[in-house]
């Protein structure tokens, strides 16, 4: 179940206008704008978005090539490829940039994107890196073979039961009771720790310096992304940009929880150092002239985490580092997440934040429609303030011209990022540039997508998933019931 406001208050998509080819002309939004050594020919991207498309080894397949042909074909300014893995390890179907063995695939898919769009979309590749996120297990089994029994298990027992025996209880036993025993006991038995792994699932955190792997993150991470990076040019990629936001490493080392006591925790200077370092050594490897941008987060929207006067304080950090854009998102955290099923990963996009980062029609008085811009709005500011220009890239429920033009012409981001929208229709920015906005499909903010994302299945959309399905040499999901790509629209059709 996801979460959404109490009491919710449907909204409608907006009305609008759609601009004439003049008036598209004139805009800003279809206006080019210069990132580093990059040329975007207009303020339209499309954000990072996963299909679920990978192999179940993290190469490129033809239906990735698709997805982003598809992309391309509506030719935005610039695309950023679903968050890829920076490691090489096993990571289920999620594109990974790790080895060099992932160099053929990724350059098809540089190539793909030049070609589909005939060379006016920039390509950029998002890179990522996650920790370990195990299953909900099944109660027999969490006490069975997780959990590790100690002395003041033993002891709590003795205090909820008031019977002494407990000390000596054979362990097989012991662990025998627990996993027939009540909630409420559970609860006075086990720490919160052990309460979340056995309720959500095993999850690792960056500030389990006990384990030496997440210990030595300051050292291993600046290497392995910059390798990422590096890859990434090699491909041909036009950039890069590290994903900094939502649940991941990353994020987790900048939010306020992270209570680090190594240097790399604790006050906003400690939280930032890490993403700084690992910045600096991207920044040596691909050099200067390179486009290296950020996502992060303007709040994660959890209690004690990093508000919105948090990410000021980071964009001004990162702006004066080097970083070539900022593009911000909100939210999808793990720690408000809802209980998974057994046998299932908890999910960042199920809580409050999650909605928040994907907010649908089903909403408070605020809706959803361009719900964060506000405080992209506010960086955007605070960086002016100071005489910072790094370009601002501002998404959430942005989905007309008019909305989009308005942002920009407020001077609230440089940038106009659009991910559901785009996905419902791949050519939207192009039929509005072309002064056919009237053709556009509109998204109608319900999440039908995030769900199949939620459930790991092929990402679609529900307003053409079900639509000509007998037309030839189509591709379809796994179960044969959804067709993977947008219908294709030609400037040549219905009227112009
Ligand atoms: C199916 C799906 C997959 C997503 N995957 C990513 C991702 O890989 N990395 C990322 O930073 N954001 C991801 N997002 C979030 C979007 O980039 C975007 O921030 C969010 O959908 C809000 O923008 P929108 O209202 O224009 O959709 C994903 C969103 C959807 C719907
Ligand atoms: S399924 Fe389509 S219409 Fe629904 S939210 Fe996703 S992109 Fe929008």
């Amino acid at each position: 179940m996801t979460w959404h406001p109490a009491n919710p208050i449907r909204h409608t998509i907006p009305e609008t206008r759609w601009p004439t080819r003049e008036e598209a002309a004139a805009s800003i939004l279809f206006r080019p704008i210069q990132i580093n050594s990059l040329t975007l020919e207009q303020r339209t991207w499309v954000p990072a978005m996963v299909p679920w498309r990978a192999t179940d080894d993290g190469f490129v397949t033809r239906e990735v090539l698709d997805w982003y042909g598809r992309f391309a074909a509506g030719r935005p300014g610039a695309i950023v490829v679903e968050a890829t893995g920076v490691r090489d390890i096993p990571s289920g179907p999620l594109l990974r940039i790790g080895h060099e063995r992932f160099l053929p695939g990724l350059r098809e898919l540089v190539e793909t994107v030049r070609h589909a769009s005939d060379g006016h979309t920039r390509l950029l590749i998002q890179i990522i890196d996650f920790l370990s996120v195990k299953r909900r297990p099944e109660k027999s089994k969490y006490f069975a073979r997780f959990f590790e029994l100690h002395e003041r298990h033993r002891r709590a027992l003795v205090v909820a039961t008031g019977d002494e025996r407990w000390l000596e209880v054979e362990e097989t036993h012991l662990r025998a009771f627990l996993a027939d025993a009540p909630d409420d006991l559970i609860e006075k038995v086990l720490d919160e720790r052990e309460l979340e792994t056995l309720r959500k699932g095993y999850r690792e955190r960056v500030t389990d310096t006990h384990l030496a792997h997440v210990e030595e993150l300051p050292r291993v991470l600046p290497g392995i992304f910059a390798d990422a990076a590096g890859r990434a040019r090699e491909a041909g990629f036009d950039g890069v940009e590290l994903h900094y936001a939502h649940a991941y490493t990353m994020a987790s080392f900048l939010s306020a929880l992270n209570t680090r006591a190594d240097g790399y925790g604790g006050t906003r200077a400690g939280r930032v150092r890490l993403p700084l370092e690992v910045y600096r050594a991207v920044r040596e490897r691909v050099g200067d002239a390179y486009t290296v941008g950020v996502r992060f987060l303007s709040d994660e929207v959890i209690a004690g985490g990093s508000r919105l006067e948090d990410a000021i304080y980071y964009a001004g950090e990162f702006a004066r580092a080097g970083f070539d854009f900022l593009s911000l998102s909100k939210g999808g955290k793990f720690e408000d997440a809802a209980q998974p099923k057994v046998g299932h990963a908890v999910y960042p996009y199920t809580g409050e934040s999650g909605y928040e980062c994907m907010p649908t029609i089903r909403s408070d008085e605020r809706g959803p429609f361009g719900r964060n811009v506000p405080l992209a709005s506010a960086v955007k500011r605070a960086l002016v303030d100071q005489d910072l220009h790094t370009p601002v890239v501002a998404a959430g429920g942005i989905c007309t011209f008019e909305q989009a033009e308005e942002v920009l012409r407020q001077g609230a981001a440089d940038i106009i990022g659009a991910a559901r929208q785009t996905l419902a229709d791949p050519d939207w920015f192009l039929k509005a540039q072309l002064g056919r906005g009237d053709e556009v499909r509109r998204c109608t903010y319900t999440n039908y997508c995030e769900g199949l994302d939620q459930a790991h299945k092929q990402v679609t959309c529900k307003l053409w998933d079900r639509t000509q399905l007998d037309a030839p040499d189509l591709s379809l999901s796994h179960d044969g019931r959804r067709r993977l790509l947008a219908p294709g629209w030609k400037i040549g059709e219905g009227k112009g």
